[in-house]
């Protein structure tokens, strides 16, 4: 991950600096992670950059928000528009976005009254989230020791900062162990999710994977992934997940703006089938970025191209 070419932030109405792009101290957002966020990817295109799901993701950034009571004192086309600029601006032809609301400084009651509510969005160049070579040979995960917080302790379908301390727990552990990524378990022992992932199982051919009835983020890839999946001809079945579906997997993978597609290869040591990318990730994976790149025509609609020649190029 890099933000050295990253050079312009949009914040609070308008492109600044990314040196500029600060925030003081005594934001609420600061203290007690009150703040909801996205990330997007953007993808290059033969017709150039083209940011995947856009209008999905601002649907769930406003879902989140009004979760928290967050008040965005800006339209969906405002926000996409600004989207689009720091793209357009930082001249990447394809990268991470992440537009984020929070609380800023007023008060630090927990209550957030009368905090003015604060919106950016960055953009920067970044690769393979796992691990260079984790989308072609897979990753070995570990089962966390934390577990995913219930539903009715937060709302697990918002994507909320402070719920990320939850995911950063996991993370870390399964890093200082020597694992790639965490899966952590909800309150029943069931499957919920990884720390920044939603994951599937591939058994006798068919497509699993979990829902909302469980701790989890439902995933705009989740859901690009069912379509497409669908659309390759596979049967795709939404239940709970347990432990014993990993050991009986033929395949498992994961699903997520930062990581894509990436194969499960191996949990706690044990295989997964092969211990490989299996056929059916490989065909998902691909039918995949055929869709983010503009080159299957059914999925086009997901795709919001930035403009080569914006407005704000003339100002
Ligand atoms: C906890 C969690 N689950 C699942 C996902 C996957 O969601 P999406 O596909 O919308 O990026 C993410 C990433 O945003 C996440 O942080």
């Amino acid at each position: 991950m890099s933000f050295e070419s990253a050079k312009w932030v949009w914040m609070n109405g308008a492109c600044v600096r990314w040196d500029e792009a600060t925030v003081h101290v005594s934001a609420h957002g600061l203290h007690y992670g009150s703040g909801v966020f996205e990330g997007v990817r953007c993808y290059e295109t033969e017709e150039g950059p083209a940011l995947f799901r856009l209008d999905a993701h601002l649907e769930r950034l406003y879902y989140s928000a009004e979760v928290y009571g967050l008040e965005i004192p800006y339209t969906r086309e405002e926000l996409s528009e600004a989207v689009c600029e720091v793209v357009a601006r930082n001249e990447f032809r394809s990268c991470y976005v992440r537009p984020i609301c929070f609380y800023g400084s007023r008060s630090l009651g927990v209550n957030p009254r009368g905090c003015p509510v604060e919106v950016a969005v960055m953009a920067w160049p970044w690769g393979a989230y796992l691990g260079a070579g984790g989308q072609d040979a897979g990753v070995r995960v570990t089962v966390s020791p934390w577990l995913k917080f219930d539903s009715r302790m937060m709302p697990t379908t918002a994507k909320a900062c402070g719920q990320y301390l939850n995911s950063m727990l996991a993370a870390r552990d399964a890093a200082s162990r020597g694992f790639a990524e965490a899966l952590l378990l909800d309150a029943e022992g069931r499957i919920a999710e990884g720390s920044g992932e939603n994951l599937f199982v591939v058994k006798d051919g068919r497509v699993v994977t979990n829902d909302e009835r469980h701790p989890i983020l439902l995933g705009i890839t989740r859901d690009a992934v069912i379509q497409l999946a669908r659309g390759l001809g596979f049967e795709v079945e939404t239940r709970a997940l347990d432990l014993e579906d990993l050991r009986a997997a033929e395949e498992v993978f994961f699903t997520g703006t930062a990581v894509e597609v990436t194969p499960v290869v191996e949990v706690d040591g044990a295989l997964i089938g092969e211990g490989a990318r299996g056929p059916v990730t490989e065909r998902i994976q691909r039918a995949f970025f055929e869709a983010t790149s503009g080159r299957d025509p059914r999925y086009t609609h997901w795709l919001r191209h930035v403009a080569a020649q914006p407005a704000w190029s003339t100002v």
